[in-house]
């Protein structure tokens, strides 16, 4: 992984930015730039300018910092030292830094996993013991049921015991679905449809009431996946902004196509191509999601919901993980929830996940 480098004299002038400096920066190279101001190079970046302006006054410069930039959904590990001259005075200032956007997105996801994996192994486990005793209830209740036919009140009494068996039953077949490897069916697929689709699935699932839908998809965007699974994911992001709307408001879904920049400390050649990628976003204008909750989200059986398993987002994020693509959250309490997926368009996945 290459380095960043940024200089600048005792004055604040730039003395050397290098390619990747402005790479991470996200700021184009402009003749010049060496012997300005490092505050006018930088303008567009403050959070840098403050990590800079401190290399003169800190007693103890940071070593292996990290910083969040924010307006660049970035981070970036930093170690910040003063240039002296032999004399041991101060005649200006070096960071050096590292883009670690992608390892700390790999890592997540590894964390991810790992967890799921544990917490999957347990799940499968009591689902499977789960299963036989609530088949044997649902078998035995019907058996009761036929011979009781003339009490209404212990007819009713097994009705409720057999929805409430098939229920439980249902809760553990999701478990087991949840912890079996994503298997994928690879084809070409219209986004339109498999949104359109998903909008139909979510209003079975939940109740849409006067909520307002919008579907705006670039014409003819078309996508290498599995359509039932994809479909799925997109059908419980919708029924989690329908449940969230509580029937009203409005929900947007757009998708489009996007050359993403690959990154080029990862990427095999030094100048590789841009690749095709979808961007779903589904948003709603509901109540958004407390800070303290938005982590939490995506794990296996996380819920505000009496009802709710918990399950939705963790399998929505397995199957966008088994598509080699990424899925972010940004909500602001009160003002809504978005949901933005990143597929590539040609998928590079194998079929077990
Ligand atoms: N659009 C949204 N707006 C507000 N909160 C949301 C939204 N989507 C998800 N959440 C929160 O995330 C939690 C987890 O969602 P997830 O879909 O994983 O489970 P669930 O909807 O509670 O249950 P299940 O989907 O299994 O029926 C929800 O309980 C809810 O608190
Ligand atoms: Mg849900």
């Amino acid at each position: 992984m290459r380095n960043g480098v940024i200089a600048i004299h005792r004055d604040g002038t730039v003395a050397l930015m290098n390619d990747e400096a402005y790479r991470i920066f996200g700021l184009t190279r402009r003749a010049g730039d060496l012997g300005r101001l490092f505050t006018d190079v930088l303008r567009e970046r403050p959070a840098i300018i403050r990590v800079l302006s401190g290399a003169f006054e800190l007693s103890h410069l940071p070593n292996r910092a990290e910083l969040r930039m924010r307006d660049l959904d970035r981070v970036i590990g930093y170690t910040l030292s003063q240039v002296v001259d032999d004399d041991g005075t101060s005649i200006g200032a070096a960071m050096f830094f590292k883009d670690l956007t992608l390892v700390e997105q790999r890592e997540e996801s590894e964390r991810l996993r790992n967890r799921l994996a544990s917490l999957g192994e347990m799940a499968a486990g009591i689902a499977h013991e789960l299963k036989n005793p609530l088949a044997g209830i649902e078998v035995m209740a019907g058996l009761l049921r036929r011979q009781v036919p003339d009490s209404k009140d212990a007819q009713s009494l097994l009705a409720d015991i057999l929805s409430e068996a098939k229920l439980a039953n249902a809760i553990v077949v999701e478990m087991l679905e949840f912890v079996r490897p994503v298997r994928l069916q690879v084809e070409r697929t219209d986004v339109a449809d498999v949104l359109q689709q998903a909008v139909t699935m979510a209003e079975s699932k939940t109740s849409r009431g006067a909520v307002n839908v919008s579907v705006d998809v670039e014409p003819g965007l078309a996508i290498e996946c599995d359509d039932h699974q994809l479909s799925q994911v997109f059908t419980n992001l919708i029924a989690n902004a329908f449940e969230a709307l509580e029937g009203k408001g409005h929900l947007a879904i757009t998708a489009v196509s996007k050359l993403v920049e690959a990154d080029p400390a990862f990427a095999a050649s030094p100048s590789p191509a841009p690749t095709p990628m979808v961007i779903v976003e589904v948003a709603d204008d509901g109540p958004g999601l407390p800070v303290e909750v938005t982590d939490k989200i995506f794990d296996p059986f996380f819920t505000t919901k009496p009802q709710g398993s918990g399950l939705g987002l963790a399998i929505v994020r397995k199957i966008v993980d088994a598509h080699d693509g990424r899925i972010d959250v940004s909500s602001t309490p009160g003002v809504g929830t978005r949901f933005r997926v990143t597929l590539p368009v040609s998928s590079a996945s194998g079929w077990f996940k």
